[in-house]
């Protein structure tokens, strides 16, 4: 391993899923910290960025350390690792099968990991990775989305639609989606041409057909999702498994790290594109309450740890 192993603590504060059920079965543990193997940096987490239900994911591999996005700063590589240094700043998903980011350090595959966008803070640029790849696969890899179709986005203004909605007018496709009353203004200046209040009706009373509905919501709208899809028509979900009818393609997708999308993300937020929102920032010690604010009905964009002491 190169480089600031003496500058390193050899334990770090690490946030521990201990047993399923929810956040009350989380603690803030002092345990080792990971050396880099080959292949691989050490981060120093300066951001990790938490998703609604991730605790569910780690539930057959615990104890485990929950979130899988972070900024930070490279402090130490492994062998082999020739293009990430030693000061770097990165950001990153890493994968859902092994140990999370709520920690003072992890150790990365150095392919998960890409220069972090020099127009976010590391708060701000925690929370794109796991959002925005799901935006990204979601739309162009499962929903093939042409320029001057039709797509319907199920929950517009949340984490992963504030990504998914930009990108969708950017691929020049006319974008209708659906809020809650506190999304709208924020799903319009995302760019979508038609904004409609789910909570207020029947929310596909009156919408000619679509030709994808990518949903990030789930439940009633995912449900009732394939009654707007024209024949042969597609319907991706990032939230749970979709409805399968015939002269419609239902997906459910599991979002994978991808380094090169990665970059092209971050050279579109360091372009212009609108930064994630921030619903709000805890420390680690506080990540019970950060995990119970992912679940409020109010929350407005994506909530953050920061790991700096
Ligand atoms: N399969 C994968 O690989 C993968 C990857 C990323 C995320 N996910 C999952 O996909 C879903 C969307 O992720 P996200 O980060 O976009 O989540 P989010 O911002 O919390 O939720 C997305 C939208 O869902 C609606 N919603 C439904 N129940 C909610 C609740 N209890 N709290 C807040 N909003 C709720 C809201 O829409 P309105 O405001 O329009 O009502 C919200 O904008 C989550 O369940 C997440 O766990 C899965």
């Amino acid at each position: 391993m190169r480089a600031f192993r003496s500058m390193t603590p050899t334990t770090m504060r690490a946030v521990v899923l201990r047993a399923a059920g929810g956040p009350d079965q989380l603690a803030v543990e002092e345990v080792a910290t990971p050396v880099p193997r080959a292949g691989e940096a050490l981060v120093r987490v300066h951001a990790a960025a938490l998703t609604r239900d991730e605790l569910e994911w780690p539930v057959d591999r615990l104890p485990a350390i929950p979130s899988y996005e972070l900024s930070g700063v490279v402090v130490a590589v492994g062998d082999s690792v020739d293009d990430v240094a030693v000061g770097g700043e990165v950001y990153g998903m890493t994968a859902f099968d092994r140990d999370g980011v709520a920690a003072d350090y992890a150790a990365i595959p150095i392919e998960l990991l890409a220069p972090k966008p020099h127009a976010l803070s590391h708060t701000e640029a925690a929370a794109v990775p796991l959002a925005a790849l799901s935006a990204w696969q979601g739309l162009l890899e499962h929903g093939r989305l042409a320029a001057g179709e039709r797509v319907l986005i199920h929950g517009a203004s949340g984490g992963v639609g504030q990504f998914a909605t930009p990108l969708a007018a950017r691929l020049g496709a006319h974008v209708i989606a659906t809020a809650s009353a506190r999304g709208i203004e924020r799903a319009r200046e995302l760019g979508a041409d038609v904004v409609i209040d789910h909570t207020a009706g029947s929310w596909e009373a009156g919408l000619d057909p679509v030709d994808l509905v990518f949903d990030t919501a789930g439940g009633d709208r995912l449900a009732r999702s394939p009654a707007v899809l024209r024949e042969g028509g597609r319907l991706v979900s990032v939230a749970e498994e979709p409805p399968h009818l015939s002269g419609v393609t239902s997906v459910y997708f599991i979002v994978h790290p991808d380094r090169g999308q990665l970059a092209e993300i971050g050279a579109l937020l360091d372009s212009g594109w609108p930064p994630p929102a921030i619903d709000s920032v805890f420390t680690l010690e506080e990540a019970v309450s950060a995990f119970e604010r992912t679940m409020a009905a109010d929350k407005r964009g994506k909530v953050v740890l920061e790991a700096e002491r």
